[in-house]
């Protein structure tokens, strides 16, 4: 007899606490077509820290080339106020990326390679193994400094040029970063193709090859509305870090149709309404998106946020 026929619901044990890691300032406002005013980005930084947000990330120091929204990210660390036992990561693509970092007083960095070689030809330049090659004196430079690394991995469960994805790709990557001595590995659905039968697939065989569930954070993306379904998959195999975007801004300009960040809004509400701890104020978080949107001039694609502007004009 199945659980539902006996009107017995079991309900999943979940984690008691989860970081909600914020990406808005960083892989939010990069997809943005406007380049937001560096008091207006250092002001979001500051009010999602007010909300309680314990990590975000505050910009990239890459090639302001490649992505010009974001260039001068160090007058940017110079405009905030940094909140005590609040982590301020930046995402760095090399070596000269990491000097600036330093000297901007940076505390921690992220590094980003993908799971499929196309897309990281695209994104950096490099393929997958050459970025890890690239990764190995940058972090083993931020270790000297004592800077924590968190290592990004895109297309894990979807390439927009390559198609499907094998967990078994992601599993080699994953531990090409780990022997780099990284902290924390951040598995992105970068066009947002994840169901959560898919989650249960990469987070097993990742478990099965020796993977501790406390290196991983998961990074979804809503494009096919299924993030907060994979948010759950996730919390179910015990992961606790949870990457999301302020009012959902935000993609990567390098993979065609890949629209919104998961909504931090939407992960709070759920995580709030399952009693999951996270210290974050969601009104608040809604003000810094509110806030936002009037300089972007375009509503951000949360559903929270709609709902409540729906109420509120
Ligand atoms: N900060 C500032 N400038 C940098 C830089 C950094 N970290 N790294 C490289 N550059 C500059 C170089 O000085 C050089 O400038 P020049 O043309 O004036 O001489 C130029 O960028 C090219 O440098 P090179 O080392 O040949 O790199 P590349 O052309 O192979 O590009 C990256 C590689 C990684 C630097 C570049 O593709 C990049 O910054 N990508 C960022 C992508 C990104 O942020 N994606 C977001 C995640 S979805
Ligand atoms: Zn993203």
């Amino acid at each position: 007899m199945e659980p539902w026929e006996e009107h017995a619901i079991r309900r999943p044990h979940l984690p008691e606490r989860v970081t909600v890691y914020e990406v808005g300032p960083r892989d939010g406002l990069q997809n943005e077509a406007e380049t937001v005013p560096l008091q207006t980005r250092a002001e979001f930084v500051d009010a999602l820290a007010e909300a309680g947000l314990p990590a975000i990330e505050v910009g990239s120091f890459v090639s302001p080339k490649a992505i010009p929204q974001l260039a001068d990210t160090e007058e940017l660390y110079r405009r905030i106020h940094p909140v005590s036992g609040v982590r301020y990561p930046a995402l760095v693509p090399n070596l000269k990326g990491l000097e600036r970092a330093l000297a901007a007083g940076v505390r921690e960095i992220a590094v980003f390679t993908a799971a499929s070689e196309t897309f990281n030809r695209r994104n950096i330049n490099a393929g997958v193994d050459e970025s890890i090659e690239r990764f190995r004196p940058v972090v083993a430079r931020a270790k000297e400094e004592r800077v924590r690394v968190r290592g990004y991995v895109s297309t894990v469960f979807g390439c927009p040029y390559e198609g499907d994805v094998a967990p078994e790709a992601v599993r080699e990557v994953v531990h090409k970063l780990l022997d780099l001595s990284i902290d924390e590995i951040s598995l992105g659905d970068t066009i947002g193709v994840a169901t959560p039968a898919d989650v249960f697939d990469v987070v097993e065989v990742l478990y099965e090859s020796g993977v501790t569930r406390g290196v991983l954070a998961l990074h979804f993306h809503d494009t096919r509305g299924t993030a907060l379904a994979n948010v759950f998959a996730g919390l179910e195999c015990g992961i606790t870090t949870y990457d999301s975007s302020a009012g959902g801004l935000g993609g990567c300009p390098y993979a065609p149709g890949a629209s919104g960040n998961l909504a931090t809004e939407d992960l709070v509400y759920l995580l709030d309404g399952l009693g999951i701890q996270t210290g974050v104020t969601l009104a608040r978080v809604v003000e810094a998106s509110r806030r936002m949107a009037g300089t972007l001039g375009h509503r951000p694609p949360g559903r929270y946020l709609a709902a409540v502007w729906g109420a509120n004009g």
